[in-house]
């Protein structure tokens, strides 16, 4: 999704610019952009609606005076107004004067505009960014300072913001957030800003959050820092090797790797986590209250991974567990003693970061997620990492197992800690825990062997229907996403129990259901009411099962070998008609507007 990056250097602005964008891909755009000060006082301003390298294109072909030191640049992913180069960032002001990047919703954009538009402003994109260029533009008539036209602009904003402001006239740039995030950081030449410290993290040992509501000139950015130092959140970033894209590393797509690294990284993380699970060190090393209920809050595949960790609190625990869609979070009644476990791969997902200020109470914001830089790890009270390693493709696959093995020993440890579990049998469950990497090694090998054909069968199919019982829903429900997303057709998931209630009208000659065989054995009814209707059934589980991947029905997170069939099933149909499986269309990794 939309990413930021600005910089103030010695040298050529374009050698961060380029290579940060670069970084911000793995979050998913549709036109990127820089605008960069020449040396003849001017601003260049550089757009593209391909991917980056065509903008790198166009800086080698640059004919106009040498670029500068200052530069802004931006990773654009449509949400007002269409793919095009007039909507891609960065955008300006009538007078090209004012340069500005921005992520975020301005939610009074169209009466700024209709405003502006009436004092005699002309707009030349359709996207509501633009009306903080032309306010902007508004105000230096009046205050004539930049730093304070900006801040006077941001005042008439409602919505979510992180900006990047390059003034042509002076060079200067001038940042700011509200609801979205900035950091700031050094080198030994230059000043860096970025939404996300992937973008910046190989050139720095440290970055500043930008608090919100803040206005900063970069070159102010030193003074500023040591001025509000005790408001001011410091990181490190901790190695820049863990923020960097890795290659393909001779698979045809990161999606297919990122599959086939399942079972090592459930190993390393395991490595990391097992031992603290049965003597409850695991959770008490969090130093979180005791919890009487647990409330999950999370999106897509990351509420998936929260239902499979929920029914375990529930059915192992008999601790009371809900679900809580983060953007529909805001009308929730929050009982005493929840804890509030918000999981997301990126962290930076704004529908959970505004979801946690509503449904989390103070002191109980436990935070699940693959990167440990960002923003639900900072103001988490607790977090764990999945430790998934980099997932590049936009359809969580790594992370997805990952979360539910991380979140499931953290629950375990927790159950163990308050006196819900014994030792014993968390010692058994760490056990079982332990032969996963070995299970989904075995998963990925029986599922190569016959998803091809399945999926040859049924990729002009216009619709899927996924169903199962008990700990077996979350996998449906995650198969369903991943088909959706990787080859634009319908895919729903149902409790197989409720097929009789409505979806079983939707069953005809032919109609594929991929049924995730648990230890319910109702499911078996399910099938056959589907089998007399005419649909195919795809069953994946056990071992008299169409995919027999042997999944251990007993274990508490249900039959979680079953997702690397329907990943590869999902991905297998992708490719088979023509779509590029790593990036999906519309979706972006990193969702960072509400
Ligand atoms: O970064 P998050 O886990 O918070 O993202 C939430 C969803 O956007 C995400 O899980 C999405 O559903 C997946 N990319 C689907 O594969």
């Amino acid at each position: 999704m939309c990413g930021i990056v600005a910089c103030l250097n010695e040298g050529p602005a374009t050698g961060y610019l380029l290579p940060a964008l670069r970084r911000l891909e793995y979050r998913g755009y549709d036109s990127v952009g820089i605008a960069v000060t020449t040396q003849d006082g001017a601003v260049a301003r550089l757009r593209s609606v391909e991917r980056i390298d065509a903008l790198e294109a166009a800086v080698l072909r640059w004919a106009g005076a040498p670029l500068g030191g200052a530069g802004i640049g931006h990773t654009r992913w449509a949400t007002h107004g269409g793919v095009s180069t007039a909507n891609a960032h960065p955008l300006s002001d009538c007078s090209h004067r004012i340069n500005l990047v921005h992520n975020g919703i301005i939610e009074n954009a169209g009466l700024l505009r209709r405003r502006l538009e009436r004092s005699g402003h002309r707009f030349e994109s359709a996207v509501d960014s633009e009306v903080i260029c032309h306010l902007i533009e508004d105000q230096l008539c009046d205050a004539g300072d930049p730093l304070l036209a900006v801040r006077r602009a941001l005042s008439l904003l409602e919505g979510s913001w992180a900006i990047a402001v390059l003034d042509a006239a002076s060079g200067r740039i001038i940042v700011s957030c509200h609801r979205s995030p900035l950091l700031l950081a050094h080198t030994a030449s230059a000043v860096l800003v970025a939404s996300d410290i992937a973008a910046v993290g190989e050139w720095v040992e440290r970055f500043r959050v930008v608090d919100d509501g803040d206005v900063l000139e970069l070159s102010d950015v030193e003074q500023h820092g040591q001025s509000t130092a005790g408001a001011t959140v410091f990181g490190k970033t901790g190695g820049v090797g863990s923020v960097e894209t890795p290659g393909l590393g001779g698979y045809v797509d990161y999606m297919a790797k990122e599959i086939d690294e399942q079972p090592t990284a459930v190993a390393r993380l395991l490595a990391e986590l097992a031992d603290g699970v049965a003597d409850g060190s695991l959770w008490r090393g969090l130093s979180m209250p005791a919890f009487e209920r647990l409330r999950v809050v999370g999106c897509g595949t990351s509420l998936n991974a929260g239902h499979v960790i929920a029914n375990l609190v529930r059915r192992f625990g008999g601790v009371p567990a809900c679900l809580t869609v983060a953007s529909e979070a805001n009308s929730e009644v929050v009982e005493p003693d929840t804890l509030c476990l918000a999981i997301s791969q990126s962290g930076e997902t704004a529908d959970v970061l505004r979801a946690v200020t509503t449904c989390a109470q103070p002191g109980t914001l436990l935070g699940l997620t693959n990167n440990s830089h960002s923003t639900l790890a900072r103001s988490a009270d607790a977090f764990l990492s999945c430790n998934a390693g980099p997932e590049i493709g936009v359809a969580a696959t790594k992370t997805f197992v990952c979360q539910v093995i991380a979140g499931c020993a953290l629950m375990i440890s927790a159950l163990i800690a308050v006196g819900r579990l014994s030792t014993s049998s968390a010692a058994g469950l760490v056990d079982t825990m332990e032969s996963l990497p070995q299970r989904l090694a075995k998963a990925t090998a029986a599922a190569a062997s016959v998803v091809p054909d399945i999926a040859e069968k049924y990729c002009t199919a216009p619709g899927f229907i996924y169903i199962a019982r008990g700990t077996g829903v979350p996998y449906a429900a995650e198969g369903a996403l991943k088909l959706k997303e990787l080859t634009y057709r319908w895919a729903e998931h149902y409790p197989a129990g409720e097929l009789k209630h409505g979806p079983l009208a939707l069953i005809g000659s032919g109609t594929p259901v991929v049924a995730v065989r648990g230890a319910d054995k109702k499911l078996a009814a399910n099938i056959a009411e589907v089998e007399v209707r005419g649909g195919h059934v795809v069953s994946v589980g056990t071992a008299e099962s169409t995919i027999p991947v042997q999944a251990d029905l007993a274990a508490p997170w249900g039959p979680l070998e079953c997702i690397v069939p329907l990943q590869m099933l999902a991905r297998t149909i992708g490719l088979t008609l023509g779509w590029d499986v790593d990036k999906p269309r519309n979706l972006a990794k990193s969702v960072t507007v509400e």
